[in-house]
Formats: structure tokens, sequence, C-alpha cells
């Protein structure tokens, strides 16, 4: 199913923009922090206008998540819940950047609350509905690795989503929506410049795609 099927129900009129909304989503420690920095900074370097920004947020609710991924006992939808109400808030911020033709670089988007929730039990048809009032990304990058060695590169586990079975669960959703929807996954278990590299020529094929030169 390609994206725009999986999601074209949701797409209201006043999310078409101008700008690109990139991001970058995987299992933890698949280094889509590192990426996301090197991506934005390489845009800037080619004089376009970027911005690098997160999921969870540094707002109100995003504090609020902080809390939540230490506590193991709360109801996935309570986690699936606040990570939506704190993607309809940034989604405000990332749509007023696209108005301004800005390409935003996200780490991590809805694609981590449809892999990470349904990793918890939850209905991917109920997570698309409580994510209908947020954008969806324009280009979706995965990057891949192994949990095993992803949590190896981690200086220290403390939050609950940060198992190596159930990353490995993560990990399946990811590259199962990835292979559907005809999502870039990029192997992330090689250098930092290897992936960068990879990165940066698939979003310049996509930019060049839609008329920007780069
Ligand atoms: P993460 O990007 O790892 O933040 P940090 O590196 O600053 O700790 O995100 C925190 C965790 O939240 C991570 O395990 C992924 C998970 N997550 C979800 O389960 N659903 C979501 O929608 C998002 C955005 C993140």
């Amino acid at each position: 199913m390609p994206w725009g099927n999986l999601f074209t129900r949701t797409y209201p009129k006043w999310f078409l923009v101008k700008g690109l909304y990139i991001s970058l989503d995987g299992v933890d420690g698949a280094g889509s922090t590192t990426h996301t920095k090197l991506l934005a900074e390489w845009l800037a370097s080619r004089g376009l206008k970027a911005f690098a920004t997160k999921e969870p947020t540094s707002g109100r609710i995003g504090s609020l998540i902080r809390d939540y991924l230490l506590d193991e006992g709360v109801h996935p939808a309570v986690d699936a819940l606040l990570f939506a109400a704190d993607r309809v808030e940034h989604s405000v911020l990332i749509r007023k950047l696209l108005n301004e033709g800005v390409i935003v670089v996200s780490d991590r988007s809805i694609i981590s609350s449809l892999a990470y929730q349904q990793a918890q039990g939850l209905e991917l048809g109920w997570l698309i509905e409580i994510n209908k009032y947020s954008l969806k990304p324009d280009v979706p990058i995965i990057l891949d690795v192994d949990p095993a060695v992803s949590l190896s590169r981690k200086r220290s586990l403390k939050e609950k989503f940060e198992r190596q079975g159930f990353l490995e669960l993560v990990r399946k959703h990811l590259l199962d929506m990835a292979s559907k929807n005809g999502w870039f996954v990029v192997n992330s278990s090689r250098s930092i410049e290897e992936v960068a590299s990879d990165i940066r020529d698939y979003v310049a094929k996509e930019l060049v795609r839609r008329g920007v030169s780069i």
C-alpha cells in the first residue's frame, strides 16, 4: 500500500505546502539524531533553508512524555495519545515553516508512533486515526539496524523501550511499512559517513525530482 493510500483520507487541504518535510525514523540507537543534524547542516551548506527538529518535542507534552518513558506501568494507549498530542503541536510549527518554504528535517515522526505503539500491541488503524491531524512526512527515511548493534551504541539504557526484544518488533514494523509504502531504507549499521552519504544522495534525488537543483 503506497504512503499516499495509507494517509490520503487524513490529508486536509490546508496541509498543502511549499517546503519539504523529511523524517528520519529507526529503532533506538539507529542514529536518527546524528543524521538529522548532518542532513540539515548539509542542506544549509547548499544554500537551502533547512530546520532540524525532533519528536518527542521539548515542549510541554514532550516533557511529560520523558516522564512516561521511565514508567513501565502505563497503558500503551496513554503513550500513544501523548505522542499524538505532542505531534499535533509539532505539526503546527512544521506547517508554518513549510509555508515559508523551509525544508524541515525531523528526528522521528508519526512513523515512530506507528512502529513503536504497534509493537506495544495497539491497532494500526487506531494509531492512524489519532494522528489524523498531524502532518505526514513527504520524504520518509528509515534507518535500519539490528537492535543488538544499536543498543550497544548507547551509553546507558534508562527508557522502557530500550530493550532488544521489543526493538526487534519495532524494526519488523518499520521494515514492513517501508516495503508496503515504498519508503527509503538505509543500512545504518555502517559508519556515520557512509550512511550520511546515502541519505544525501537520496534527498538530492528527491529535491531534483521536485525541481530543486542542489
Ligand atoms: P528518542 O528519539 O529516542 O529520544 P531521546 O534519544 O532523546 O531519548 O525518543 C524517545 C523514545 O520514544 C524512543 O524509544 C522512541 C519512542 N517513541 C515512540 O514510542 N513513539 C513516538 O511517536 C516517538 C516520536 C518516539
